[in-house]
């Protein structure tokens, strides 16, 4: 395929080649994908050949037979009801269909909702679905499927989801409370419903509402033969627990209530007690809240309860009759369950007040009044709470944004019915059923129809039947059968059935669908098939007789204000709600509108509402009467064919378009296909549709062109042309695209080039630099090298210079030399002898003090070791050098010292000064330590009086001998000497004995020997001295006299007289006594021993 390429028009050229050809290759997919596939008999009708009755009731009957329930008339689905269950609505299916189009799978009903939502989401068209068919044809079953179709595609999410199940749940609860059993349909509904759901943009759903028409509330109290009152009253009773049931004052058995028939009680195939849950499940779902639910049930229950209530004559005195309540528990239980006074509502039966030009006048209920007061509370109530019903789930799905809604209707109204008996409801319902087959009409057939013919599009007129003139036969305000209902029911006077009857018999005479034995016209005055009390309408759908019996009561809707009044009073609250009229301070005098004028008000609204909308059409057959499966009553179904104008739907289909559209639309949607239209077409939009389609090459039959409007004929072209759009949708979306990827790939690869620049630049800079640096880094090393090299030859040759001055100077220098020795030659040896001696001298010197040094003996002050004298005339030297280093060596010794030792040292060099050489002990003291305090007073706890007594500083604690005078025998005495004081303690006691001041100590005696005899000499007249001097012996004289001596002289600055004499005098008493000291005996071996020789005379023989 050529594609000519530019920006605007991407291939444009290469669509008009080909849609002869995309048609062929579309025929071709189809025979993959298309209603002709495997057909039974035609999918749709407009295929059908010949066209008759006969031939489209067999094509419906062969299809129906092969389980092919749906077929087609163009758009329009007809839906046989097979009255089984078929397995054509899985989740595959909704699968197959979702987002085909229409013609391309065998006809379904999931196909059309798949059109609806699809042209819903994405044509912004709202959308409704319109069901029709007779009762039990399938209509709910249609709706029930149409919106789980819709559901099942729509977005997903919790919320989404949330929405929809409330959406799908309502179902069950309204079909609870407003479908019931009739002899045509198991689960006939009885009220009409539409519910508009609505999507958002995305078509997600967002919410709905539900309208309800005319509730058939007459079955609450009467059911005809076969039939059941409300699903409701038997879930309840049959799917209830104990504890419920109780609670509701209710039993189980329906045959204990009046208002159950009990000939169909039961239903085949459908159980109560289940669906019952199915309903308070969904009504949770919903949203209803326990409260709410218990309710309503107990609403349900106050109904049911209701019609238990009887009533008895009474005859009163004023010849007036009178009901009077049969049995009063019942009311009592209905009274509890409500919360009604008990007396209000028996009054409420019993009387009925009528306020006129504010006056009360309170009338007598005979029993059939009460009855029918008792019935149309029930009514009420019954019909009341399905409003509320209605009204409380649309709360409950109402979408909670306020963005613009797209919206889909699903009418499922009342079947069009003919029963035995016809009343005001089927009337009703079957006026409903009028209007819609006129819609049908209006849209299909006539609009279509005037449509070719305003458009200026060649047409051959189709005869249809339109059923206009039976809607206005029962609409037209001036005469129509609900007008005249209305007038009678406001008249004054006595007005009643007949009375009514009467009227229409006057002004519909003469409509040719209105018939009547009592009709001015005579036509049916021998029908016997007609009685009187009836009158009979030529409905689209076939003629039906209503018994005009209940149309003014039905109509006029009545509730006597003290029943309201009594409702409005319960302490219930949703039954006080549902009697908002009841309160007296709200009393309107003005009549209601009645049921008829309501019903046509609204089904007008409807209408109208429906009109804006996109129709859909379902058309549903019933093929049997007798809900069997299999069964086809070909009568039946050609009976349905013909009312609902099946067949001219076909021949106007036929002769017709399938499809037009504006052209600016048109134009709009299609001109990307032609290069001359795409982007934009300048002329009239009529002309620019024309450029498209002939570029297009769309064969000419295949359409034509309007006034204002493109007409195709065939869907396939339509489809053909949507298939271009969407493949030229998705070409430009490439193109855009391509653009798109093309302007970020060069905006991208724009700044890696500008980005490549600029790291390039600092790269190159930075070798750059490198390379700069090495090159003045070498530059300066050869430079300094080159330098060096100079440097060094200009010193070589400067050294080198240097040198030859030296050698200069040397060569001069020796040669000076030589000159000057030789000159002085002569001097030289007269004075050599003495520089020698001089010079050997010196040497000799040296060389003594260099050996020396390596020669010195140790460091110890006792070493007597010296060197050997080398040279004589070095003695004097050599003897200073021996002493100085004594001196010096000495002096380090003592450097050593503490202060403690100093002080020691000192002691034993004042033991030195006053000992050496003078006595002979001396010498064997030096190697002892002086320790003073030999005797531990302090620690010994004997001397701890002793010590107490001196307070003093202790120089010396030693035991002493004492010699006694008189004998020269000695006694041990304590010796204590301290800074002051010398003191003589005894040895065992500790006692003091004598103490005598230092000052009075005037001298120490002992000999030259080796003894240890000494003698305390004391001043004369001193207070010591009375007893005289003392004469010791120690182990430690030495110690004690040098002590006895430094303490002396710090103490008193006088130097203790020391004597050293081997004869001295002693002082005792008042003899003076002489010691003397001779060489002894070895009697006592080396101890001396000393004797009283006589009085003048101790001995000591030291040995
Ligand atoms: N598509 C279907 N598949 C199986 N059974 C169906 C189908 N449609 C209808 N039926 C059966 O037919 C019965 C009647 O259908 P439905 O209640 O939809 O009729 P209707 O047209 O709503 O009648 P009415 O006007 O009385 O409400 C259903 O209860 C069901 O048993
Ligand atoms: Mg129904």
């Amino acid at each position: 395929m050529e594609r000519t390429q530019d920006c605007r028009g991407g291939s444009v050229g290469a669509q008009r080649v080909h849609f002869a050809s995309h048609l062929q290759t579309m025929a071709k997919m189809e025979v993959k994908t298309s209603l002709l596939d495997n057909m039974i008999g035609v999918g749709d009708m407009v295929l059908l050949e010949p066209l008759n009755e006969e031939t489209f009731i067999n094509n419906l009957k062969k299809r129906f037979d092969h389980n092919e329930i749906y077929t087609y008339i163009g758009s329009v689905v007809i839906s046989v009801n097979p009255y089984r269950s078929l397995p054509i609505y899985s989740p595959e299916k909704v699968e197959d269909y979702r987002n085909r189009n229409f013609y391309e799978l065998s006809p379904h009903i999931f196909a059309l909702s798949d059109e609806a939502y699809r042209s819903l989401r994405d044509q912004d068209k709202d959308q409704c679905i319109l069901i029709t068919g007779e009762s039990g044809a399938g209509k709910t079953e249609a709706s029930k499927l149409v919106m789980s179709y819709v559901a099942a595609v729509c977005g997903k999410g919790a919320e989404v989801n949330q929405v929809k199940e409330q959406l799908l749940q309502s179902n069950p609860v309204l079909e609870a409370f407003g479908n019931a059993k009739t002899v045509r349909n198991d689960n006939s509904s009885r009220f009409g419903k539409y519910m508009d759901i609505e999507f958002d943009f995305k078509g997600d759903p967002l919410g709905g509402v539900i309208s309800n028409y005319l509730l058939e509330k007459s079955r609450v109290v009467k059911q005809p033969r076969g039939e059941r009152n409300f699903h409701v009253f038997y879930q309840l009773l049959s799917g209830a627990s104990e504890e419920l049931l109780h609670k509701l004052k209710l039993e189980q058995d329906f045959s204990r209530y009046n208002y159950l028939s009990l000939d169909s009680a039961k239903v085949n195939g459908v159980d109560d007690a289940a669906n019952f849950r199915t309903v308070r499940n969904a009504m949770q779902i919903v949203g209803f809240m326990d409260h709410e639910a218990e309710s309503v049930l107990e609403v349900v229950a106050a109904v049911l309860k209701l019609g238990n209530i009887e009533f008895k004559p009474e005859s009163r005195v004023n010849g007036l009759d009178e009901s009077k309540i049969k049995d009063k528990n019942e009311l009592k239980e209905i009274c509890e369950l409500t919360g009604i006074d008990q007396s209000v509502l028996e009054r409420a039966f019993s009387f009925r007040t009528v306020e006129a030009k504010q006056e009360k006048v309170s009338t007598t209920l005979n029993v059939a009044q009460a009855y029918y007061a008792r019935d149309a509370l029930a009514k009420n109530l019954y019909s009341r709470l399905f409003s509320w019903l209605v009204n409380r789930i649309n709360e409950s799905i109402k979408a909670q944004t306020k963005v613009r809604k797209k919206v889909m209707g699903v009418l499922d109204i009342y079947g069009f019915e003919i029963f035995e008996d016809n009343s005001f409801e089927q009337f009703i319902i079957n006026y409903c059923n009028e209007k819609l087959q006129q819609i049908f009409i209006e849209l299909t057939l006539k609009e279509e129809q005037e449509e070719y013919i305003r458009e200026d599009i060649e047409w051959t007129h189709i005869d249809y039947f339109n059923n206009a003139i039976i809607c206005d036969l029962i609409e037209n305000n001036t005469n129509g059968i609900l007008a005249m209902l209305d007038e009678e029911c406001l008249r004054p006077g006595t007005v009643t059935d007949d009375t009514f009857l009467e009227k229409l018999n006057q002004v519909c005479a003469t409509h040719q669908h209105f018939e009547s034995r009592m009709s001015r016209c005579s036509r049916f005055l021998n029908d016997t098939s007609l009685p009187h009390s009836c009158f009979r309408i030529q409905h689209y759908a076939g003629k039906v007789l209503y018994q005009v019996e209940g149309f003014v009561d039905k109509n006029n809707d009545l509730l006597y204000r003290d029943l309201s009044q009594a409702m409005w009073k319960a302490g219930h609250a949703l039954i006080k709600s549902l009697f908002p009229e009841g309160n007296p301070a709200k009393i309107n005098l003005k009549r209601p509108p009645t049921a008829g004028s309501q019903f046509k008000a609204s089904v007008a609204t409807l209408m109208k509402n429906l009109q804006t909308k996109n129709p859909n059409y379902i058309r549903c057959i019933k093929p049997n009467d007798k809900k069997a499966a299999h069964v086809f009553t070909e009568s039946l179904v050609c009976h349905q064919i013909r009312y609902l104008g099946l067949l001219e739907n076909v021949r106007v289909r036929r002769a017709g378009y399938a499809f037009r559209q504006a052209y600016e639309p048109c134009l709009e949607r299609y001109k990307m296909l032609c290069k001359q239209t795409w982007p934009h077409w300048k002329g009239p939009a009529r002309s620019g549709v024309e450029v498209l389609f002939n570029e297009l090459e769309i064969p000419m039959e295949e359409y034509s062109f309007g006034r204002s409007k493109i007409f195709i004929r065939n869907p396939r072209t339509l489809f053909a042309l949507e298939d271009l759009r969407k493949q030229r949708l998705e070409d430009l979306a490439t193109l855009i695209q391509k653009i798109y990827r093309g302007w970020k790939c060069r905006t991208h690869f724009l700044l890696m080039k500008k980005s490549q620049i600029v790291i390039a630049a600092w790269c190159r800079r930075y070798a750059q630099q490198k390379r700069y640096q090495q090159i003045k880094a070498s530059a300066l090393a050869i430079q300094s090298y080159i330098r060096g090299w100079k440097a060094r030859k200009i010193l070589r040759e400067l050294k080198h210079q240097k040198r030859c001055k030296a050698a200069a100077t040397t060569i001069a220098a020796y040669w000076h030399g030589t000159q000057v020795r030789r000159e002085y030659r002569k001097y030289f040896r007269a004075n050599a002898g003495k520089k020698i001696y001089e010079f050997t001298l010196q040497r000799i010197v040296q060389k003594y003090f260099l050996e020396m040094k390596n020669k010195m003996p140790s460091l110890s002050p006792i070493d007597k070791n010296w060197p050997s004298r080398p040279y004589l005339f070095l003695d004097s030297t050599h003897k200073e050098l021996k002493r100085i280093f004594h001196l010096w060596r000495c002096k380090k010794y003592r450097d050593q010292f503490t202060d403690q030792q100093k002080l020691i040292y000192e002691e034993k060099l004042e033991a030195s000064e006053l000992f050496k050489d003078k006595k002979a002990l001396y010498p064997s003291s030096v190697g002892q330590p002086f320790q003073g305090a030999y005797l531990e007073i302090n620690k010994n706890p004997k001397y701890k009086k002793l010590k107490d007594a001196i307070e003093e500083k202790i120089i010396i604690a030693e035991v002493v001998n004492k010699i006694n005078r008189a004998n020269g025998k000695s006694t041990s005495r304590i010796f204590l000497l301290t800074n002051n004081n010398l003191l003589l303690a005894d040895q065992k006691s500790g006692q003091i004995k004598s103490e005598v001041p230092l000052v009075d100590v005037t001298k120490v005696s002992m000999s030259s020997q080796n003894d240890g005899f000494f003698a305390v000499h004391l001043k004369e007249g001193s207070e010591a001295a009375s007893k005289g001097d003392f004469l010791f012996s120690s182990d430690h004289l030495i110690e004690m006299a040098t002590k006895l001596y430094r303490t002396t002289l710090s103490q008193t600055k006088q130097k203790l007289n020391i004597e050293i004499s081997d004869e001295f005098l002693v002082q005792f008493r008042q003899d003076k006594v002489c010691v003397k000291f001779i060489q002894g005996n070895q009697k006592n071996g080396s101890v001396p021993t000393c004797k009283r020789k006589n009085n003048r005379l101790l001995e000591v023989a030291v040995p």
